[in-house]
């Protein structure tokens, strides 16, 4: 038996009820109806499609009404969620996935087999696959990505990495890879209501900075791929930086790669599209390739290293980095091989978001690039829906051949957001018109038609094009109903004064020069704070087949106090840097929008840790033109969990039946409470000092009904 199914910590409030039956008895039979099949087969995939009467039937409906008290600011080492609701500690890293991997206590020295075979470090984005139509709300497929590591925590037993600045040992290095990537554990919800992992289960896997992956789409098989490794151009080793992530409609899995570039090297001459992306020319994030020599095997360590050093690029790794920077699509149910879409773009990816799906259109996958005054992007399939596409959960399918099908050609579009409230869709091609008047190719100094060469400089393509640089776009989500985007813009340090000359990075005079991006850029009318350090979340509606869009400002990012509190918060939800994102569907075109913050060094910092807020926009009348929310219309914006000290709120979902919500608690300072345990109760305070780990938190109410109403 599991450790974590024996730990009694998390007591049944309902003597020997088990939470099946009080779910049973709090849900009406429609509702359970629709948990068992309906809501759960749109909701495990997405909530996909309701069409125009799913519309119909949101503009006759009351919207939702949010049933919980808004909780309180907290600055301690738990979780804090309000009144009513339990919250579990699930799979912190490190759990074991294997029966042969170690069990988990606080002084357990890592290895390179023992991180493989464990959950890894510092989740973020992640989603749910059932397992069969039936089920999906006990049982499912979790899919997480682990984006980067704490090296304290990781090396605490032994005091920390050794030689953290000199050459690193191969063992070490691997370990550190180990614990990058994404995880696919299988979870299920035992009758007490808790939840545990499945050990061993045949789904358990880790994909790794290690991992062999495939290349797929324009930039697969081309000469900008070519390393020692893949003399081809179509193979490429792990995933790294997965921060937010995606699903599709048939069913896989997607994991974004984020901050990448800085664990790459290049003492040499960057390439273009290396400078405009960051990467370090002295040494890498945690210096891996200093582990380069005679204990690697397969240049494992030395191709973290891209400067040229062959004759020619199938000698060495130059182009290392270009394999990375990608939308990754993993099928959860089976071992196959990942897969970088590369027709999404190249850059540093928050992550990846369907929009609504419909019988015989396009599909639509919005994405953004998370760094400062960096630009929105969506990539349009060519090819149209079939639902037949689309198999139901456990049943055999090939989905990375119907993945190859519409996430490999497809146009990629970068967006502009102009004054009056429109926008435009900028489309990445190489043909495509510049406001200069040259084609795209021909702006880049591409040969025509090079589309991977469009995509490999997906940054300098968009710069070139005129899209609008972001306050940091992170995650996004669409509303399947209204067809409303949201995207939150988590804060921008680097906003300067509206009117004032932009500047610009690598020593640049002008935006579309090789390798150059925006340093600082004036304000904008979608990013109109300088130094915006609360950040906000921006929505939008797509207009019918021309290329063009209307959008708005949501919310405002304010400490209460703040004379700039555009939105009027107040102390039961004001927040800064918002950052995940998800509109939570719930049936008959109703929902909650649910967002997470990664904030620090503020006025709202000093109030309350990082926390998960919840607001129900059909709630809200028109705004008074600087948001949709203001200081006349926020009663249901609310504060609904707060994190422990340190830490950052991520990455989120709900059960079919919208019993228990799952959220991620990533870099927590001092917590959970209890350093040798699994699972436990995530709002127990800790005392004393922890080796802390991130982990996920599972929240449901004690009464079994839907969370949040
Ligand atoms: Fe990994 Fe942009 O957050
Ligand atoms: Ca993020
Ligand atoms: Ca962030």
């Amino acid at each position: 038996m599991s450790r974590e199914v024996e730990d009694h910590r998390l007591h049944n409030t309902s003597a020997n009820t088990p939470f099946d039956e009080i779910v049973a008895r709090h849900l009406s039979r429609r509702q359970i109806l629709q948990g068992g099949l309906g809501l759960a087969a749109f909701s495990m995939m997405g909530g996909f499609g309701l069409g125009s009467s799913g519309l119909a039937l949101a503009e006759e409906k009351t919207p939702l009404s949010l049933a919980f008290e808004a909780i309180q600011g907290s600055r301690t080492d738990a979780v804090v969620v309000p009144t009513g609701y339990r919250a579990q500690v699930l799979i912190p890293w490190g759990t074991p996935l294997t029966a042969e991997a170690s069990a988990w206590h606080s002084d357990l020295a890592m290895t390179p087999a023992q991180q493989a075979a464990s959950v890894g470090m510092h989740h973020d984005g992640m989603h749910a696959f059932a397992l069969d139509a039936d089920s999906g709300s006990r049982r499912f497929l979790l899919a997480l990505n682990n984006e980067y590591i704490d090296q304290d925590a990781l090396w605490a037993p032994q005091g920390g990495p050794t030689h953290p600045d000199g050459l690193r040992p191969a063992n070490e290095v691997r370990t550190e890879i180990n614990a990058h990537g994404v995880t696919i554990v299988e979870i299920e919800r035992q009758p007490d209501g808790s939840w545990s992992h499945v050990v061993d289960s045949r789904y358990n896997r880790r994909f790794t900075t290690a991992t062999p992956m495939m290349l797929s789409g324009p930039v697969a098989g081309s000469d900008y791929v070519v390393t020692a490794y893949s003399q081809d151009g179509t193979q490429t080793r792990g995933t790294n930086n997965n921060c937010a992530n995606g699903y599709t409609p048939w069913g896989t899995y997607l994991t974004c790669e984020e901050n990448w570039p800085e664990v790459f090297v290049n003492t040499g001459e960057r390439y273009a599209d290396d400078a405009r992306l960051g990467m370090p020319t002295d040494r890498g994030r945690y210096g891996w390739e200093t582990a380069a020599g005679e204990d690697e095997q397969s240049s494992e360590f030395s191709r973290f290293d891209v400067t040229p050093r062959g004759e020619r690029a199938s000698d060495d790794y130059r182009n290392e980095a270009r394999t990375f920077g990608y939308v990754v699509e993993i099928d959860p149910y089976t071992q196959s091989q990942a897969i970088k879409r590369t027709a999404l773009g190249r850059f540093r990816h928050e992550g990846c978001w369907p929009g609504p799906v419909r019988e015989g259109e396009p599909l639509v996958f919005y994405t953004g690039h998370d760094s400062r005054n960096e630009y929105i992007y969506k990539f349009v399939s060519a090819a149209n829906w079939d639902p037949a596409d689309a198999p139901s959960p456990g049943n055999e399918a090939d989905r990375l051949a119907i993945g190859n099908k519409y996430l490999d050609e497809g146009t990629l579009y970068a967006a502009r957001f102009d004054e009056d409230g429109s926008g435009e869709w900028l489309p990445l091609t190489p043909d495509a018109r510049t406001p200069a008047g040259k084609t795209l190719a021909e702006s880049l100094g591409l040969e025509a038609g090079d589309l991977a060469g469009v995509i490999i400089h997906t940054c300098d393509a968009a710069d070139r094009m005129g899209a609008t640089p972001m306050d940091r776009p992170e995650w996004s989500s669409v509303d399947p109903v209204s067809g409303e985007v949201y995207f939150t813009l988590t804060n921008n340090s680097k906003r300067t004064a509206e009117g004032s000359e932009a500047t610009y990075t690598n020593e640049g005079s002008a935006i579309d020069e090789a390798g150059v991006g925006y340093a600082t850029a004036p304000t904008n009318a979608a990013n109109p704070r300088a130094d915006n350090g609360n950040g906000h979340i921006i929505r939008w509606r797509e207009r019918n087949d021309d290329g063009r869009f209307d959008w708005e400002i949501f919310v405002f990012g304010s400490d209460a106090e703040d004379k700039a509190n555009r939105s009027g918060l107040t102390a039961s939800n004001q927040f800064a840097s918002p950052d995940g994102l998800w509109y939570d569907e719930r049936g008959d075109g109703r929902g909650i929008l649910w967002f997470q913050t990664d904030n620090s060094d503020n006025a709202v910092a000093e109030y309350t840790n990082d926390q998960l807020l919840a607001v129900v926009p059909a709630s809200l009348k028109a705004g008074n033109g600087g948001a949709v929310i203001d200081d006349g219309n926020q009663d249901q914006l609310k504060r609904f969990a707060v994190g422990p000290n340190d830490c950052e709120v991520t990455g989120i979902f709900a059960t079919p039946d919208r019993t228990a919500l799952f959220i991620n608690i990533q870099h927590p300072g001092n917590w959970p409470a209890d350093g040798d345990a699994l699972t436990q109760d995530a709002t127990l305070p800790t005392s004393g000092t922890v080796r802390p780990r991130a982990s996920t938190v599972v929240i449901w109410k004690e009464d079994g009904g839907q969370v949040g109403v």
